[in-house]
Parts: structure tokens; sequence; C-alpha cells
């Protein structure tokens, strides 16, 4: 049995209550190192064999074909195999490629939810993601590759926009979003590293937020909120 992970966007206190249990019951632990860190500390057993397929700290990261080969051959020696990916693995996590893997080596699963930083960060800065007046629907959308995205239509289609992965990318996502029929005065904030001690929010207008950002060092992990809900503190402050 391979379990399939969330482990919530980086506070080992945001993990699901199931999580805690097959962490500590788990033999082998195969973790990203984005938001897994601190919970394979806090609640693994220290007799658990624990291998990290992430790319931070420099390290390059296992390819996922590796990362797939790995689980398959730990699970095939009936070992109890946590496989702990940050936030929610449905969010951009490749687990497709990991179920695929283990299906086909017959392998069973089971798949676990945790909060994603798509949805936490907003709340951890202080602000919901949805609001009756003014916040009806956001997108969650990859920003790893800007082209590929069609800005114009996802702009059109929710009243909020949530980016992952849009760190190293934002002056040119933000360029593609001011050449959509969205405001340039739309408000923008950018939760950095949220639920972590080094957390840090910069709020903005769309067309001030490279700006706002520029001496902030490396903005990765981020989550970007474009839409009303991201001033949505400011605006409970003037009332
Ligand atoms: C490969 S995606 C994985 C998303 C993850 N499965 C989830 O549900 O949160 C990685 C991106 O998630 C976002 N992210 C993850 N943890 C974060 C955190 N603690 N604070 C801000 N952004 C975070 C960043 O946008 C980062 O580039």
């Amino acid at each position: 049995m391979c379990h399939i992970v969330g482990s919530g966007p980086g506070d080992p206190e945001l993990l699901t209550v199931k999580a805690v249990r097959l962490l500590k019951e788990a033999e082998v632990i195969i973790y990203d190192d984005l938001g897994t860190e601190a919970a394979v500390e806090l609640h693994a057993s220290p007799a658990s064999e624990r291998v990290c397929v992430g790319k931070r700290g420099g390290r390059r990261s296992a390819r996922q074909a590796d990362i797939d080969d790995l689980l398959v051959q730990h699970c095939l020696q009936g070992r109890r195999v946590v496989r702990l990916k940050g936030g929610c693995p449905s969010v951009f996590s490749r687990v497709g490629s990991e179920l695929r893997a283990l299906a086909a080596a017959g392998v069973p699963v089971e798949l676990v939810p945790g909060v994603s930083s798509a949805l936490a960060a907003p709340l951890l800065a202080g602000f919901p993601l949805t609001d009756t007046a003014i916040g009806r629907s956001f997108v969650v959308v990859s920003a790893h590759n800007p082209k590929e995205a069609d800005w114009e239509s996802l702009a059109r289609g929710a009243d909020t926009l949530v980016l992952l992965m849009a760190s190293s990318n934002l002056p040119e996502v933000v360029e593609r979003l001011l050449a959509t029929p969205l405001p340039a005065e739309t408000p923008v904030a950018v939760v950095h590293a949220a639920g972590l001690p080094e957390q840090r929010v910069w709020r903005a207008a769309l067309d001030g937020v490279v700006q706002a950002t520029a001496d902030a060092g490396p903005l990765s992990p981020s989550v970007v909120v474009i839409g009303r809900v991201a001033a949505l503190p400011e605006q409970a402050w003037q009332q």
C-alpha cells in the first residue's frame, strides 16, 4: 500500500489527523522538501527511513520517473510507505505520474488530501479567497510557463486569480495581464512562505507589484492573489 499524503503549506500543525497518524506509522517516507520537512521532523517515527526527492537548498530534484520507480520499489518490498507532498496532492504535484506507475505495478493506493497553499495562503495573510460581493469565483493557475496560459480568458473568467509558481515569472505574468482588460489598479497580494516563520506579504496594484517586490530577494515560494479580495484587510481598516 502506498499512502499519498498532503502535508499542507508548511506549518506542521496544518496537517490532517489522518496525515499525522500515517506519518507516525510509516516505515519509509518519500517527501518533497517544500512544505514537508517540519512535518516529517515533528510527526514521523525516528526509526523511519526518510528519502528527500526535492530540490531546494541547492540540490537537484530527482527526475519524476526516478521518483515513480523509487515509490514502486519500496512498496513492492511490503513496507509501509508514505509519499508526502506539499500542500494537497491534487494541486500541481505530478501525482498522476506516480498513480500510473503504482497502478502498473499493482500497488494499492490511498490518497489523503492536504491543505493546498492556494487556499491557505490568502487566509494566512489575513483575507478570504471568496467574498459574496467582490469574489464569487476564483481560478488557480500554474504560472510556471506564462506563455502557456490564456491570460485573457483567465482575466475574464473569474473574479480572482490565484497563481502558483509565479515567483520568478512575476514580471512576465504582470506584463501579460496588463495586456488584458484587467484594470492596472487591480489589487494584488504576494504571500511568501505562508504559514512558515518567515512569512511575508506584499500588497500593491497590478501595475506596481513588480516594483513593490523588487528588493525582496527570491520570492519563491509564493502564492500571488490578483483580485479585489486581495485588498480586503486594507478596506476593513478604512471603515
Ligand atoms: C509545485 S507547486 C505545489 C503546490 C502544492 N501541491 C499545494 O497544494 O500547495 C509549488 C508552489 O506552491 C506554492 N506554495 C507551496 N507552499 C507554499 C507556501 N508555504 N507559501 C506560499 N506558496 C507556497 C508556490 O507557488 C510554489 O511555487
